[in-house]
């Protein structure tokens, strides 16, 4: 089968090769899907899980791409819940070889059944952003209605959905980003926007949560626009900021086959979209995932249709 590896960590998405990989087989409690749409997350290449497995050792060459919407092919022994040809969408285990690739083994645990009114690039695309903005939100932030949520990146590919969330839970959602995400962060229902490169953090006032996807500085500069006793929400990394009296939460996405029914619900009936900026095939992946020019929102890459 075709597959894209890495081998060279220093060489980073550059370093991206479409090689002749053996077909996976599917062990217990696995099944074998057939990928229809691939995601990769812009920094999957720094993550130590790209490199080595669970007791470090090298697991190069390996396959990226985590987040996958594809058909089941084949069963592994004990495997319960789902059958052959079913549609599915899902997040991958970060050690195993990933889904940017035409078929991949994965534990049918992580695997949600995609109902089949929605497109498979949509169902790859909603998968890792929804479950991070999701937890985030809803796990992490306990965000209640009325609350002020401050969304770092509300342009971005994750922000874009917690925007959406946020504001579905009634939440009062103040985006931020560059100047020139403005309108799209209003798009997807931020009511106000603070852009980052033209004015202060510190000009929004005081909220009750705050969802950061920046990192640095931002974040620590976010503790100090949290009431007290509230909570700064992280995805990129522990952070010594903490909001007076209050949490610093920060996390790695999980699957979770409920919160992803519950997000694909909100999808078909109008309430949640994604926020896809390209979609290219398997073989012109590597040239996508090197784009020349910034894409903005999730690339897709399309292996069967
Ligand atoms: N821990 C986890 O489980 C988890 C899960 C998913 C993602 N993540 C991480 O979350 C981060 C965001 O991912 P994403 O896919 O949402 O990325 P993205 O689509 O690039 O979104 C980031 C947004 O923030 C804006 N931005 C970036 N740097 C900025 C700055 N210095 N000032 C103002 N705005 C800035 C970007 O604008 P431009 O487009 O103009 O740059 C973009 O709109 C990544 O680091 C990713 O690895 C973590």
């Amino acid at each position: 089968m075709k597959a894209i590896v890495v081998t060279d960590q220093a060489a980073g998405t550059a370093g991206m090769k479409l090689v002749e990989r053996p077909e996976p087989q599917a062990a217990i409690n696995d099944v074998v899907v057939q990928i229809h749409a691939s995601g990769f997350t812009g920094n999957e290449l720094t993550w130590p899980s790209t490199w080595t497995d669970r007791a470090g050792r090298d697991r190069t060459p390996s396959t990226p791409g985590h987040e996958l919407a594809g058909v089941v092919t084949a069963l592994g022994y004990g495997t319960t819940g789902l059958s052959i040809g079913q549609r599915v969408f899902g997040l991958t285990d970060w050690y195993r070889d990933g889904t940017l690739a035409e078929y991949m083994a994965i534990e049918a645990r992580s695997l949600t059944p995609l109902p089949g009114d929605v497109d498979f690039t949509v169902g790859a695309a909603l998968v890792m952003a929804g479950l991070t903005a999701w937890q985030g939100l809803f796990e992490h932030g306990r965000i209640q209605a009325g609350q002020s949520v401050l969304v770092h990146g509300a342009a971005g590919v994750v922000g874009s959905m917690a925007t959406q969330l946020a504001r579905e839970a009634g939440a009062y959602v103040i985006g931020t980003g560059r100047a020139a995400g403005r309108q799209t962060a209003l798009d997807f229902g931020a009511q106000e926007f603070v852009a980052l490169d033209k004015g202060a953090l510190e000009d929004v006032g005081k909220v009750d949560l705050v969802f950061d996807v920046l990192g640095g500085d931002i974040a620590k500069r976010s503790a100090g626009v949290i009431r007290a006793g509230g909570t700064l929400v992280t995805v990129t990394g522990p952070t010594e900021a903490r909001p007076s009296g209050g949490l610093t939460i920060d996390f790695v996405v999980v699957p979770d086959r409920a919160q992803l029914s519950e997000l694909v619900q909100r999808v078909r009936d109008g309430r949640l979209r994604t926020n896809i900026g390209k979609v290219a095939a398997l073989d012109d992946a590597v040239a996508a995932l090197n784009p020349t020019e910034r894409i903005k929102g999730k690339t897709i890459i399309r292996v069967h249709s």
